[in-house]
């Protein structure tokens, strides 16, 4: 590849002699120009600048001394790529007077770097490195005449990119055309001594950030390698780094996780993406849910949800009128006003997608001592563990269920008790009992960390049913208190 860096600062580049860039240049991979724009120039001042029609500040580049030095680079680069077909020869096909060679014209890229400019990313990094050339203009002052750019633009030979590197203002393009060097050059086949360096990096296909890394002491200042990463179980690392991606980029870049490909997305990496306040509803991508301490004011909108999900959730034999029976008897608003008025006793959790709608919400029972039992005794015997959280509720609207809402809420529950200290401990172990017959339920609290410990008794209305009691251990993974406006911050399993 040829690129070319017009500049009036020929030394700022010079760090292009270094490191792999360096390499790539003295190997034949790239052959690099730097050229300094004050060689175009016929007056005694080397004069490239000149006041703005139009008033204001600074200087502008002229037109004239940049076409010049440009027409010049150009003309140079557009020598053809050595791409030669000689057309076969045989009794069909009569040797010609002369082979034919098909020349393509090389495809030339003219860089404009400017905060005004189109954001330059990893993907025009990579499709910058298939052009034949690149030439970078590095305007300095108040830029380059705006006609330079138009000029060019309306040449077929030559594509122009204004570019800018972020939303920040530099001196010069000097800086930009160093990133941009640095950044196309490493694509070039041959520059990185290792490609396989380009699979997994940030920005890449997979659209995350990159994972964290690490190398020897395996100790250091206090804080230890994570241990997956000498497990030698190449199947585990592999998962945990693509956890740690998906949960850094939820962190710091939530534009790019809103971006996903929902079809790149596993079952695993749905639970990870929940556990960062995002869901995936069917047929869209990834979208974030806002899970807050339920109010006073959200009792009737709760009560309406109630009315509608519990049904949903009863196994088919269960009679209409036990389930409103039910429903009657501890999912009324009256019902929620005293959940929601006595913190002590009842976590509630809501969910809202991002236009504001309620879409789901958990209820959780709580120890109001450490060592108070779960109500029932059948439980008691099956749930040990103390002090011992009720997970009563967890229902979300049809539409948002199995894209991760549930599971968002189940990681702000768990997350919110480790906050939840009763006589000095925070409850050890979350219990719910869910319907035998409701197996898609029993499968999302498996992928949440629940476990099954065995039968209870439950009555609906007139029904007897029975219920599996799982339990998830709330000692195992870390967590964080749930704000009254953000997602859970938690740990994911
Ligand atoms: N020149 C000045 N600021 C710039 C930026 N942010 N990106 C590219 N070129 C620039």
């Amino acid at each position: 590849m040829r690129i070319d860096v017009l500049t009036i600062f020929p030394a700022y580049l010079d760090a292009l002699d270094l490191s792999l860039v360096g390499k790539a240049r003295r190997d034949g991979l790239l052959d690099l120009r730097v050229h300094d724009l004050r060689a175009w120039t016929t007056d005694r001042h080397r004069t490239v600048d000149d006041t703005p029609f139009g008033g204001g500040a600074g200087m502008v580049m002229r037109p004239d001394i940049w076409g010049k030095a440009l027409d010049d680079v150009l003309a140079t680069g557009s020598v053809p790529a050595p791409a030669t077909e000689t057309p076969a020869v045989g009794l069909d096909h009569p040797a010609p007077a002369a082979a034919v060679t098909l020349t393509p014209a090389p495809r030339q890229v003219l860089l404009v770097p400017t905060p005004s400019g189109e954001r330059f990313t990893q993907a025009m990094a990579e499709d910058l490195a298939r052009a034949d050339q690149l030439v970078l203009a590095c305007g300095r002052y108040e830029g380059i005449d705006a006609r330079v750019a138009e000029h060019y633009g309306a040449s077929s030979s030559v594509e122009v990119r204004e570019v800018s590197l972020g939303d920040y203002v530099l001196n010069g393009g000097e800086v930009a055309a160093l990133v941009i060097v640095e950044a196309v050059a490493r694509l070039l086949p041959g520059v990185l001594g290792n490609p396989d360096s380009l699979v997994e990096e940030s920005h890449g296909a997979a659209g995350l950030l990159e994972y964290p890394v690490y190398t020897k002491p395996p100790v250091w200042a206090g804080l230890e390698v994570p241990e997956v990463l000498t497990s030698g179980h190449h199947g585990k690392v592999a998962r945990w780094r693509r956890d740690q991606a998906l949960v850094g980029t939820a962190r710091r870049r939530p534009d790019m996780v809103a971006a996903l490909d929902p079809h790149q997305l596993d079952r695993a990496d749905r639970v990870v993406l929940a556990g960062q306040g995002w869901f995936v509803p069917a047929g869209g991508r990834p979208a974030r849910v806002t899970v807050r301490h339920g109010r006073a004011e959200d009792a009737a909108a709760l009560a309406e949800l109630a009315a509608f999900t519990f049904p949903l959730a009863c196994p088919p034999h269960m009679a209409v009128q036990d389930i409103q029976a039910f429903i009657s008897e501890h999912l009324t608003s009256a019902h929620f006003d005293a959940y929601l008025a006595d913190a002590a006793r009842y976590q509630v959790l809501t969910a809202e997608s991002a236009d504001g709608v309620l879409v789901g919400y958990t209820l959780t029972v709580l120890p109001l001592s450490a060592d108070e039992p779960p109500y029932a005794d059948d439980v008691a015997a099956l749930v040990t563990a103390r002090p011992a959280a009720e997970l009563s509720k967890v229902y979300v609207l049809p539409d948002y269920q199995g894209s991760g809402v549930a599971g968002v809420l189940l990681e702000a529950t768990a997350a919110d008790l480790a906050v939840r200290v009763v006589d000095g401990v925070a409850p050890a172990a979350l219990w719910l009992g869910t319907n035998k017959a409701n197996r898609r339920a029993q499968r999302s609290y498996q992928r949440a960390g629940f476990t099954v410990v065995g039968t209870r008794r439950f009555r609906v209305g007139d029904s007897l049913e029975e219920d599996l009691v799982m339990v998830r251990d709330l000692r195992a993974g870390e967590a964080a208190e749930v704000g009254e406006t953000t997602g859970p911050t938690s740990g994911t399993r």
